[in-house]
């Protein structure tokens, strides 16, 4: 009997990825989403990469009783909850409809799934948890703090979470701590798509590399790491999508929850992921460097012992395959010439 998952945000950039995983590992899934952030023919793409119907619900998480509809329509076995706003620019903008979004979606969520008695979920969270000057690398246990809106929201979900499951032992939750995710589906057919100036590194330099933006402000060159620029822990999204279906796995078979991260353990500075996307895509990045961003760590990067150890997860893509990937997603989804 396959085992039926409601995807939330199931059309975004992780989730539309986490769709194909779930599917291709037999999952009958759900896709939940008001399309605030995704693209109208996702679902249609999705059904072109899987060879099967997409199964769509269009509403909001803040909607309580299109929630109940969704438990009630569909027998459903366990949530991805993915619904969410996660720019951080723009959460320092407009905290109040971070904190509705995020805090008043999850806890919306739960309730319909606590009166439909469906309590094994997985949920996004980040490493915006732990704050910008968390220990190298960083582990689960590290302190947690956070830096804007945006952070701040995912920690306080992370504790209503915590707090329901202290209550109700019936709960099962994953919580996955994502890194930086970037690169798109070999296929070129689902993507990153942000709206707009993107905020993020690979988005803009992607666009740079197409020419839809002259030049990259690289910001800072004076942090302590060994070129002065900025270090993250970039993870593909398909490696992202893998650990979920990971995490149902472990929540189905432990039938108890976990808090890991979702990195690759390994940090790359501004200056190599530019030359790298240069390389995949033989396209030259004009760069220049910029004042520092407020907020921003010097390094952040995952000891991801913790994942491979509860769930086997180990990242199998390196820096060049998100690049790559990401640049066959531009070509195709900006028709541009190669
Ligand atoms: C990466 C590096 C910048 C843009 C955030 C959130 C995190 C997740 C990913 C949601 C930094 C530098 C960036 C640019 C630059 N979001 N940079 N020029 O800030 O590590 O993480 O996005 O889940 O939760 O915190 O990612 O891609 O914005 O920055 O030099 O135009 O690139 O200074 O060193 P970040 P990022």
């Amino acid at each position: 009997m396959k085992h039926r998952v409601l995807l939330t945000g199931g059309a975004g950039y992780i989730g539309s990825h986490t769709y194909v995983a779930l599917v291709d590992a037999g999952y009958d899934v759900v896709i939940l989403d008001n399309f605030s952030n995704a693209a109208e023919d996702v679902p249609k793409r999705l059904k072109d990469l899987t060879g099967q119907d997409t199964t769509v619900v269009k509403a909001d998480v803040l909607d309580r009783a299109a929630l109940d509809r969704v438990f009630k329509g569909h027998k459903i076995d366990a949530v991805i909850h993915f619904a969410a706003y996660k720019s951080v620019a723009e959460s320092v903008r407009k905290p109040l409809a971070y904190m509705q979004n995020n805090v008043v979606g999850l806890i919306n969520l739960m309730q319909a799934m606590d009166d439909a008695e469906v309590r094994r979920l997985v949920f996004s969270s980040s490493a915006t948890v732990y704050g910008a000057h968390a220990e190298l690398p960083i582990r689960e246990d590290a302190a947690l703090s956070y830096a804007n809106p945006y952070g701040h929201s995912k920690l306080i979900c992370e504790q209503i979470i915590e707090e329901t499951i202290a209550s109700d032992p019936r709960w099962s939750v994953g919580v996955l701590r994502y890194f930086n995710p970037v690169g798109a589906h070999p296929s070129g057919l689902i993507g990153e798509d942000p709206a707009g100036v993107p905020d993020n590194l690979m988005p803009y330099v992607a666009k740079v590399a197409a020419g839809e933006l002259p030049v990259l402000s690289v910001f800072g060159d004076d942090y302590p790491t060994p070129d002065g620029t900025g270090v993250r822990d970039y993870i593909h999204v398909f490696d992202l999508a893998q650990g979920h279906v990971q995490s149902l796995n472990a929540l189905e078979r432990d039938g108890t929850g976990h808090i890991v991260n979702l990195g690759t353990g390994r940090g790359y500075s501004v200056l190599e992921l530019i030359a790298t996307y240069a390389r995949a895509s033989n396209r030259d990045i004009p760069y220049k460097i910029a004042p520092r961003r407020e907020g921003d760590a010097a390094s952040s990067y995952a000891d991801p012992s913790l994942a491979k150890a509860v769930l086997g997860f180990e990242a199998q893509y390196d820096l060049f395959d998100m690049c790559r990937t990401s640049w066959v997603w531009m070509q195709t989804s900006t028709q541009t010439a190669d």
